[in-house]
């Protein structure tokens, strides 16, 4: 039983959320062109997480039989929950298991910063089929602009987060979360030094901006929803990690605050008052085939 991550570092709820946006069947033009992964029949997600990749593939690939895997038994539960068509595995990246060769493709989001790369590849190629992809998606600087509303934070916050904010980064340096981060070079470079062939390297760009008119109503508050299960899981995180420095009743006044803001928000856009808030997210998506 391993629930560090969901634990710990990222709730379930949230990376579903934020997942289920990014990989909302809207984009699916956007991606599929990048991921071309028409014709592939095995298909495996590594560091699935809660599931939603894993599920959008299904819904893009029909074809396709996706299943997932991830270290974290929190995750893998909650994956099965929500989509019990996917097969959701616990297990290591570092020792995957599957037999070799037995899949036309395997994918990560957001997981190669996390684990050692010689393992990560390793085991990439070996449960590969020759000719078969391997892909990797890594989250690149993107762009965010909160609305006014959303951007004040009060002095009792921030005296909080300057108190007590440094031990987060500090446990998540500790627990090696993003130990093995690499630039937008590096990273296909590594590919090929892993033995990777014919990689390739492009950008997926998608821009949030719920004023937009052409932005649906439900796409506009599920972004609210995002950001504010983010802002509230942090105050979580700060409990867990810094229980020393603040009690759990300043965490609940911190969370009364930040729905106060995300109702505001909320309000100013059912009342047609546009705030422009945006965020610009960009994924690099680099494919390489095995020999
Ligand atoms: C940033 S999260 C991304 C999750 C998911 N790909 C997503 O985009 O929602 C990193 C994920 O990698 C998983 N992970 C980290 N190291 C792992 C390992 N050695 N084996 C399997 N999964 C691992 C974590 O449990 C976590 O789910």
């Amino acid at each position: 039983m391993n629930t560090l991550w969901s634990s710990r570092i990222q709730t379930a709820e949230m990376l579903y959320q934020s997942r289920a946006l990014r990989f909302s069947d809207a984009f699916a033009p956007l991606y599929r062109p990048a991921l071309r992964l028409d014709g592939a029949r095995e298909v495996l997600e590594i560091g699935c997480g809660p599931g939603a990749l894993a599920q959008a593939l299904a819904r893009w690939y029909p074809n396709a039989r996706v299943r997932g895997v991830d270290r974290d038994s929190g995750f893998i539960a909650f994956a099965r929950e929500k989509a019990p068509q996917i097969e959701f595995t616990e297990g290591d990246a570092l020792a995957l298991p599957y037999a070799d060769a037995t899949f036309d493709a395997v994918i990560s989001n957001t997981v190669s910063e996390h684990v050692e790369p010689s393992g990560f590849f390793g085991e990439q190629m070996r449960v590969l089929k020759p000719g078969g992809a391997c892909l990797v998606l890594a989250a690149r600087r993107g762009l965010k602009k909160r609305a006014p509303c959303l951007a004040e934070e009060t002095p009792f916050e921030a005296a909080l987060w300057e108190k007590a904010g440094a031990r987060v980064s500090e446990a998540d340096k500790a627990r090696g979360v993003g130990a093995y981060a690499m630039d937008e070079g590096a990273l296909p470079q590594t590919m090929e030094a892993y033995g990777f062939r014919k990689v390739t390297s492009v950008y997926v760009s998608l821009n949030f901006t719920p004023d937009n008119p052409d932005c649906p109503r439900e796409t506009a508050l599920a972004i609210f929803e995002n950001d504010r299960r983010n802002d509230l899981d942090a105050t979580d995180l700060l409990l867990n990690e810094a229980g020393d420095l603040v009690t759990a009743d300043e965490v609940a006044e911190m969370k009364r605050l930040i729905n106060a803001r995300y109702d505001r928000r909320v309000g100013l856009y059912e009342a047609g008052l546009r705030q422009w808030d945006t965020t610009v997210t960009l994924t690099q998506i680099i494919r390489g085939t095995k020999p």
